[in-house]
């Protein structure tokens, strides 16, 4: 029996993880900034790392707790290295490399991304190859070729705006609560939007700027703004009811943007699997128009459960395990990296 501690920070969320055999989540404790960066609509990284500092130990604590495991029932330590807020991360980090050395265990670098990747095939193991993964994060979209989570190679990724982050301007626009994935898919709940699609009131997906797998989002961002904002007027006053039917029409936009790019994508790529990660995947309908695009065309389909498509330390753990099972052990120079090194 193998139990990794997993521990990310590398954004807005503390979080730790204990996980058996690579599997089996045995505790999964995230503590979330997000009421703190409310009032900016944006993570604030200082606020972020200042906030880390003083809940790193404390959720390392629970996850032990909450698993029921000693420190030295550990086989190794997993920690975020790369990419996110470098003051972020360097309180993960470190917060690591200390219990990792008092406790005499291996230290493990995991890449943010890959563990994105990774928790897709976590619950179910290896899904069938060729396969074509979606990242839709705060911070990042793309879409890889996957093989596993340290094999895989970028295929196309946003040129402009993340998707989670089109999500929480275009909350921000509409007076929706930070972060705004969530609200916007709370604000669309139950509004039908098929009658406004078919009097041509839908938003155009956006077209590929550059490659075939690229997504855009900074022109469907404006294109909300424009329906209730023209240029050079004066701004309408949105009723509850105006602010649902904008808030709807700009998720079946972006979502169809994202599901219809993914499928391009696996198609071309001959792909068996389809996966989809990052905390965008959490998701109701995007969910839903990957499962009906990838059943239509034959694709087995992973989406993680919600919990593990946003950010936590259970993905990160996991992912340690399977690097420290083939061999990977990193030293205490071990460094944090703003951006990610992913190909
Ligand atoms: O992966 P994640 O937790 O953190 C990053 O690595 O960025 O993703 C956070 C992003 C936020 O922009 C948030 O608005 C978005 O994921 N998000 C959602 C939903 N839940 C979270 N976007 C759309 N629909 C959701 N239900
Ligand atoms: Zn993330």
């Amino acid at each position: 029996m193998t139990l990794v501690l997993g521990i990310e920070s590398s954004c807005d969320e503390t979080a730790a993880a204990v996980v058996r055999d690579g599997r089996e989540v045995l505790s999964s404790i995230v503590a979330t900034q997000a009421a703190l960066h409310a009032p900016f609509r944006g993570v604030v990284p200082e606020i972020a790392s200042r906030s880390h500092l003083e809940t790193i130990v404390p959720v390392i604590a629970e996850a032990l707790g909450a698993a029921g495991a000693e420190a030295s029932q550990l086989s190794a330590v997993a920690v975020t290295t790369r990419p996110g807020l470098i003051g972020s991360l360097l309180v993960g980090l470190t917060a690591a490399k200390a219990f990792a050395w008092y406790h005499g265990l291996p230290l493990i670098g995991v890449d943010h991304l890959a563990a994105h990747l990774h928790a897709a095939t976590m619950e179910e193991g290896p899904c069938a190859l060729p396969a074509v993964a979606l990242v839709a994060s705060g911070g990042h979209t793309a879409l890889y070729r996957f093989r596993s989570a340290s094999d895989f190679e970028m295929l196309g990724s946003t040129s402009d705006d993340a998707a989670g982050e089109a999500f929480d301007k275009v909350a921000a626009m509409l007076g929706l609560a930070y972060p705004g994935g969530p609200s916007i898919e709370a604000a669309a709940a139950g509004f039908d939007v098929a009658p406004c699609l078919r009097r041509g009131e839908g938003f155009r997906l956006p077209e590929p700027s550059s490659g075939p797998f690229d997504f855009s989002f900074s022109g469907l961002k404006t294109a909300v703004r424009y329906r209730f904002h023209p240029p050079g007027q004066t701004p309408k006053k949105l009723e509850a009811e105006e602010t649902r039917r904008l808030a709807a029409l700009f998720q079946h936009a972006a979502v169809e943007h994202l599901a219809r790019t993914t499928l391009a994508a696996a198609l071309h790529e001959g792909a068996r699997s389809v996966l989809a990660g990052g905390g965008v995947a959490c998701n109701t309908l995007l969910r839903e128009r990957l499962a009906a695009h990838c059943a239509k065309e034959g694709l087995a389909l992973r989406v993680p459960r919600p919990a593990l498509c946003a950010d936590n330390a259970a993905m990160v753990a996991g992912l340690g395990h399977a690097l420290f099972e083939a061999g990977r052990r990193d030293g205490f120079d071990l460094a944090a990296l703003p951006s990610g090194a992913v190909s």
